[in-house]
């Protein structure tokens, strides 16, 4: 090192040098923040499982092929019918109010009246799941059936509430029996008698149990669209908008925005028919896959991801992902997702982003084209009195029901 390098490294020079350089860097990075907006995320990949996992895609297990597809299932039309509505955007709809305004181009059906009442088990069947060892079924959790009664077509569907213990005791649950026999049904879930006649049955698999109800959550939903056809809604989510128009299709929902690389699918909302190829499908991977690891999604968002890989590999048509906002518009971001349904509105105003949130404002209006709010658990935390979930949504519900 020559002479004057050495002159430049000495302590009290670096020192003095910090001094200068550090709050001119805090200070660039200050005002740079206030021109561009930084997007850093990231996550880690185990490679191996990448490889294993993700970028496999072994065979289908045939379960298109005309001689295995159940007589209840029409192929030509599902993979082929015609359709009414378009629920694929060609891209992610990240900006503004887009997603909800494409959510707003699915046309309302038109409702009639049934010339005679429809039996319970023919109509077409929702079903949700509470694990009654996570907590009581209360007041909070039946918002979500209320949401049920006041947006769907209680003379056409039917809500089953399927759980891991007996709830036929709970009075919010009898009330609601009583008021609607048809439309309502409670069913405890026996693994073993759904998984008839699928590559499931007799499996060890059908023994999970985790404590956040996330494989088992991802088991159930997927056996009980299997036996019964229909859809599947996540007890923590609030109904705003009848899901007819939608039901032409079969689909999962996108996970957020951001269409997250190898997490782009999501749950929380989904429809099948009763003994879906797809579904017997996503039994086959499960059961050339490795088991499920504990609290992971590998029952759910990576077993959809893998689904829909071997169909394309397999010539198939896939199944439709519907766009974050359709059942969670809290997935996006900050500008444009929807405010928060448990914060109380800020005095300000500032926070509903020109949404206007009144009746018959901005707010309101996205409701209406959306089909469901995702809540995302948090059972522990109660709506704001007074709040944007309360005036535009709960007190909707209870218009609606009249005062039951
Ligand atoms: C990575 O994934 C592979 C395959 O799933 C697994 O065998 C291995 O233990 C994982 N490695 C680490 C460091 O987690
Ligand atoms: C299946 O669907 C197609 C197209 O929608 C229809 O033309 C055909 O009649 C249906 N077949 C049966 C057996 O229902």
């Amino acid at each position: 090192m020559d002479y004057t390098v050495r002159q430049l490294l000495r302590p009290q020079r670096v020192l003095a040098f910090l001094k200068i350089a550090v709050p001119v860097l805090v200070f660039f990075a200050i005002v740079g923040l206030l021109y561009w907006e930084p997007h850093v995320e990231i996550a880690v990949y185990n490679r191996s499982w990448v490889k294993q996992e993700i970028l496999t895609v072994p065979p289908l297990g045939g379960c298109f092929s005309p001689s295995a597809v159940s007589p209840s299932y029409n192929l030509t039309d599902a993979l082929y019918g015609p359709r009414r509505t378009e629920v694929h955007a060609g891209t992610t709809l990240q900006f503004g109010m887009d997603c909800y305004e494409f959510a707003g181009t699915v046309q309302p059906l038109h409702r009639s009246s049934p010339p005679r009442p429809i039996p319970g088990d023919q109509r077409i069947q929702y079903h949700t799941y509470w694990r009654t060892d996570l907590a009581p079924f209360g007041p909070r959790q039946e918002w979500m059936l209320k949401s049920f009664f006041a947006t769907q077509d209680t003379d056409r569907t039917r809500l089953i509430l399927w759980s891991n213990g007996d709830l036929a005791h709970n009075p919010i649950l009898q009330k609601w029996l009583a008021r609607y026999p048809d439309a309502f049904a409670l069913k405890v879930v026996d693994y073993a008698h759904l998984a008839r006649g699928t590559e499931l049955e007799g499996s060890p698999l059908l023994q999970v149990n985790d404590k956040r109800a996330w494989i088992d959550g991802d088991l159930v939903r997927l056996l009980v669209i299997w036996a019964y056809g229909g859809v599947w809604i996540d007890m923590d989510s609030l109904l705003t908008r009848d899901l007819a128009p939608l039901l032409e299709h079969e689909f999962v929902t996108q996970w957020d925005c951001y269409d997250k690389k190898y997490v782009p699918m999501n749950g929380a909302l989904m429809h099948f028919r009763k003994h879906s190829p797809y579904l017997c499908e996503a039994f086959h991977v499960m059961v050339t896959s490795d088991p499920p690891r504990k609290g992971t999604t590998d029952w759910g968002a990576l077993l959809y991801f893998k689904l829909r890989r071997r169909l394309l590999a397999g010539g198939i048509p896939p199944f439709k992902v519907l766009p974050f906002c359709f059942s969670d518009a809290r997935s996006c971001r900050l500008d444009n997702r929807l405010p928060d349904p448990f914060a109380s509105d800020p005095r300000d105003g500032r926070w509903t982003m020109g949404y206007g949130r009144e009746e018959g404002g901005g707010l309101d209006n996205v409701l209406g084209k959306v089909f469901s709010v995702h809540l995302h658990n948090q059972w522990k935390k109660p709506f704001p009195p007074r709040g944007w979930v309360e005036r535009l949504l709960l007190r909707k519900y209870d218009q609606e029901l009249g005062s039951a």
